[in-house]
């Protein structure tokens, strides 16, 4: 599939950036961008070269400023309901993919925005980020996950705050709440970003994975059934070239060296 509306750039650190591009609409995610971004991320899971993802937005003033409203207004109750389907199956993709991945936002992040960046391993901000969930404004409710990502993160009073109020928070705040884990100067964003991202590339890569793994059930599932996955994901985790090699390098004071199998 070629891209119009997002790049797809992947670098020698096996980071792969995907760049929302359609910054005249501040990067609204329209259904033909979902769609590309749904590709992008079955590309990133699929292909071994990419090991964590850099998320951002084109153009100085979004990250994503929220779903299309002007399709989004031309569509029945059927219509919204499936809209809303497709942008969680892909979203869901990008959160259980099993790579770290990192939404650096500068400018708005609202509505789809903040819920595609809730969906990221981390949240990193640029000072003058806003960020919020403003669909109540406009006489509807999240419908990418927000509803259930946000209170996951910040606590149901605090969720119930931004997504009742709709108004945004600004990247101090979001950091105080726990809503993004760092703040960056725009300048150096992409790059605290990526150097974020290379502290988790540098480890086992199926520990990594595992781990956000069992993260994933214990949240969604409960504790019972989430210990349950942390063992089974131990199990697994034992069995990897990576745990002999990670260990034999501690052993002989030297670096690991990561396989990946
Ligand atoms: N969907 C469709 N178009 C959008 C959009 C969205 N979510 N957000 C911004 N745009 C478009 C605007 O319509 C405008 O297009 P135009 O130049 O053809 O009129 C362009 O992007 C620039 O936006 P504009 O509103 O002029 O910028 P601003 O700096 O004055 O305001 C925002 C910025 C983010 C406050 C404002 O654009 C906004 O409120 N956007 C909607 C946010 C939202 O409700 N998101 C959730 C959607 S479910």
């Amino acid at each position: 599939m070629s891209y119009g509306s997002i790049a797809f750039e992947l670098s020698d650190d096996g980071i792969t950036l995907i760049t929302i591009r359609r910054p005249e609409k501040l990067n609204a995610l329209d259904v033909a961008t979902v769609g590309e971004l749904d590709d992008a991320l079955s590309r990133a899971a699929s292909d071994g070269s990419t090991r964590g993802l850099l998320l951002s937005g084109a153009g100085d003033k979004a990250f994503v400023a929220g779903a299309d409203i002007r399709e989004l207004a031309a569509l029945d109750a059927a219509g919204c309901r499936e809209f809303s389907l497709r942008g969680q199956r892909t979203f869901r993709k990008l959160e259980t993919m099993g790579k770290p991945s990192v939404a650096a936002i500068h400018g708005y992040a609202l509505g789809g925005g903040l819920e595609l960046a809730m969906c990221c391993t981390f949240r990193v901000a640029a000072p003058e980020a806003k960020l919020g969930l403003p669909e109540v404004k406009l006489g509807i409710i999240p419908g990418y996950g927000g509803t259930q990502r946000l209170p996951r993160l910040v606590g149901r009073s605090r969720a119930l705050g931004m997504l009742l109020t709709g108004e945004p928070v600004g990247a101090e705040e979001a950091l105080r709440i726990g809503l993004v884990d760092h703040v960056a100067p725009r300048a150096e964003l992409t790059e605290f970003c990526r150097a974020l991202l290379r502290k988790m590339l540098a480890n086992a890569p199926v520990a990594v994975a595992l781990a956000m793994e069992a993260v994933d059930i214990g949240l969604n599932a409960g504790v019972e059934e989430g210990l349950r996955a942390e063992a089974a994901a131990f199990g697994l985790a034992a069995a990897t070239e990576d745990r002999a090699e990670g260990m034999r390098a501690f052993l002989e004071k030297r670096p690991a060296v990561f396989r990946g199998k």
